[in-house]
């Protein structure tokens, strides 16, 4: 199996090339691409961990060998956030980043899976859909915005709450990837009981985590990046054991599901050998979840339309 990591020489891409390394199954090739020529020597120096996975370095002009017969891209380039910016703000860079990314890949190997980590996640997975859908051989079920860093981020908030092995913890998070878009579904959450002003709190939390870490490394610049690369890896491994043909692998992702709510909607998914087998229900909401879901789906919506009318208009 190929796996493809763009924008491998930032933080994210770093982090995740490096448990990738270690962690993808024997026989694994991992891709690293970036513009940034230090890409070569991340790949070197990768390559010197002691496992069965080959690695190699593309830089600029090398996109297509990168993506040649790659059958998982994750997409982690672009621009990250400071702490005077929103996720939006990064819109305009990052849509001409993905977008030309997107071209590329539906040319060069359109039936890979696609995992999107490069924010606005909310906005870059429409732009990729639409791409697709202009350039022919749009497929949904192989198109993901890998949200897992929220189901990471609820599963060790809940756990330092509640004093429970985070491993135990099934929590799904539902909306989209930004601020109120972000809904863990804590009444769903199978034996932990949370007080009204825990779950207010808890959810707060975790839709603000990410802002957490942006002030946190104001000093120096940048959002997530290690729990990011986790969360990322986890996702891709989880893809990689249901493309191989283990059953029930569920995750949630923000995908182009039913339509319910939004086009585009973070939800639990079933993995199978060709991507989403099915989408999943999340149980059934309390009051306080439904007023918040409700509250979300405006500017859910104006996301999707942003990035969908960035590739049309
Ligand atoms: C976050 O939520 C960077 O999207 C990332 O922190």
């Amino acid at each position: 199996m190929k796996i493809t990591i763009i924008g491998a020489a930032g933080g994210i891409g770093q982090a995740l090339a490096l448990l990738l390394k270690k962690h993808l199954p024997s026989g694994s090739n991992l891709a690293l691409y970036d513009i940034n020529p230090v890409i070569s020597g991340v790949a070197v120096d990768l390559s010197h961990i002691p496992t069965l996975i080959s690695i190699n370095g593309y830089s600029e002009g090398d996109i297509t060998k990168a993506l040649k017969d790659a059958d998982i891209i994750l997409i982690a380039a672009g621009i990250y956030r400071n702490p005077s910016m929103g996720r939006s703000a990064l819109f305009n860079v990052n849509a001409s980043v993905v977008s030309s990314l997107a071209e590329e890949i539906a040319k060069v190997c359109p039936k890979a899976f696609l995992g999107i980590i490069t924010n606005p996640i909310n906005m870059m997975v429409p732009i990729v859909a639409e791409i697709f859908k202009k350039v022919g051989g749009y497929d949904r079920r192989r198109l993901f915005g890998i949200t897992t860093l929220d189901v990471i981020r609820s599963e060790t908030f809940i756990s330092s709450l509640k004093g429970r092995d985070p491993c135990d913890i099934d929590v799904s998070v539902i909306g989209g990837h930004s601020d109120s878009t972000i809904l863990p579904v804590l009444s769903q959450v199978k034996g932990v009981d949370f007080t009204q002003e825990e779950s207010e709190m808890l959810t707060r939390k975790i839709q603000q985590a990410g802002t957490e870490v942006v002030k946190a490394k104001a000093c120096s610049g940048g959002s997530a990046t290690l729990s990011m690369a986790e969360a990322a890896c986890r996702f891709c491994l989880k893809l990689i054991k249901a493309l191989q043909g283990e059953k029930n692998i569920i995750e949630c992702a923000y995908v182009e599901g039913k339509g319910k709510h939004a086009q585009f909607f973070a939800q639990p998914v079933k993995l199978g050998k060709e991507g989403i087998e099915s989408f999943l229900d999340y149980g059934k909401l309390n009051n306080y979840e439904k007023h918040l879901l409700n509250g979300m789906l405006e500017t859910l919506n104006n996301d999707i339309k942003i990035g969908i009318d960035f590739v049309n208009c």
